[in-house]
């Protein structure tokens, strides 16, 4: 059994992890249709050592394919959605365009399994898998078990995400602004609109409502709910970016209803899918991102018990966002939709 495989975003900072994760867990691919925009068509890249040509997107991309991996918006999610659905292909979507749309299952592989074959036309579904947002996979991958076990009362984040989030040109900007502020030479940014290197700000979402929340810091909240089937946890968020290429990384305080210890917390956690517990005090080593960024499990550590609020630990938790947030949870939907049954994670 092989797939015709389309890559929608081919050439973008997701689109390439799409190709080496296909690759490296020997995804059965019969045919890989590499899509983008008008501007990157007749470019080649490397799958499998030979070389792919990048074509146009268009109405007819999909034909014949059984799946289709989007990353290029979602306004591109949008537009070629029926194109590709209606050619009976498998649509998983890494955009936000349909996560909190009725009858799309919203899936992290190792939370809610069970929801990804709920997609399929002939279950019944609507052809689409919508991707978290990737603050909200990297937390749940780590929280859901704390959760069954425990129940979540409430959950404050404070997330430090790379630039990579911004796509692949607001990797570039953070170089070249990091270059031109230790040259001393002026520099205007153009993906982000402050300057970025040597800086923070708050994430370049959009500010959703009067409340002062920006949209990335209210998807934790409603992708969280959705992908736990359960609107009990209380989340609040404030997401930062960082003067970082690669990996988020997650400061979470979280208030459970039932006794959970540090101990347990940890037992749970080293016995959890796509979780790897980084702990060495002696050293002083942690789950940082220069480590995480290229492996496919969340790190977690600095378990320890929030001295201020009864029955709460604080956990610090990083992610490849571009794999585990994007990339490679988008590939283990397709695996357990397609496949019934996810790969094992190489790191
Ligand atoms: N970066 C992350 O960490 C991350 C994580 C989770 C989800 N996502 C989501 O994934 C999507 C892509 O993100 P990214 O970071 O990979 O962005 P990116 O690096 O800017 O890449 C965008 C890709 O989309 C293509 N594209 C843009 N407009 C197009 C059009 N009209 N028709 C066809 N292709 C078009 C681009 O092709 P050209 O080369 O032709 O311009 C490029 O391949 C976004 O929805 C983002 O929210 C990203």
């Amino acid at each position: 059994m092989a797939f015709k495989v389309a890559i929608v975003g081919a050439t973008g900072a997701v689109g390439v992890e799409f190709m080496q994760v296909l690759e490296r867990r020997n995804f059965p691919v019969s045919e890989l249709r590499l899509l983008a925009s008008k501007r990157s068509a007749g470019t080649t890249l490397k799958y499998k050592g030979k070389d792919v040509t990048v074509t146009e997107l268009n109405e007819g991309s999909f034909a014949g394919c059984d799946l289709a991996l989007f990353s290029a918006g979602s306004s591109v999610s949008k537009q070629y959605r029926d194109a590709c659905t209606k050619a009976g292909c498998l649509m998983v979507d890494n955009s936000s365009a349909f996560r909190m749309e009725d009858g799309v299952p919203l899936v992290v592989p190792e939370v809610n399994p069970q929801e990804a074959a709920k997609a399929l036309q002939k279950n019944g579904g609507k052809g689409v898998i919508a991707n978290p947002n990737c603050v909200t996979i990297i937390a749940l991958v780590v929280l859901a078990p704390l959760h069954r076990e425990a129940g979540i009362k409430r959950l404050v984040a404070a997330t430090y995400q790379a630039s990579s989030g911004a796509g692949h040109a607001a990797m570039v900007e953070l170089q070249e602004g990091t270059r031109a502020f230790l040259d001393n030479k002026p520099f205007t940014p153009k993906v982000i609109p402050v300057p970025y290197a040597f800086n923070l700000f708050p994430h370049n979402s959009p500010w959703l409502d009067d409340k002062g929340y920006c949209e990335e810091e209210l998807k934790l909240l409603k992708e969280g709910h959705k992908i736990l089937g359960d609107t009990s946890p209380r989340i609040t968020a404030t997401c930062v970016r960082v003067p970082i290429l690669r990996a988020h990384s997650e400061a979470l305080n979280v208030e459970f209803v039932k006794p959970m210890s540090v101990a347990r917390a940890y037992e749970i956690l080293r016995a959890a899918p796509g979780v790897r517990v980084v702990e060495d005090r002696a050293k002083n080593r942690w789950p940082m991102p220069l480590d995480v960024a290229g492996k496919d499990d969340v790190q977690v550590g600095r378990i320890r018990v929030d001295q201020s609020n009864p029955n709460t630990l604080d956990l610090w938790v990083v992610g490849d966002q571009l794999l585990k947030g994007a990339a490679l949870n988008a590939v283990q939907c397709a695996e357990l939709a397609l496949l019934g049954k996810v790969a094992p994670n190489q790191s």
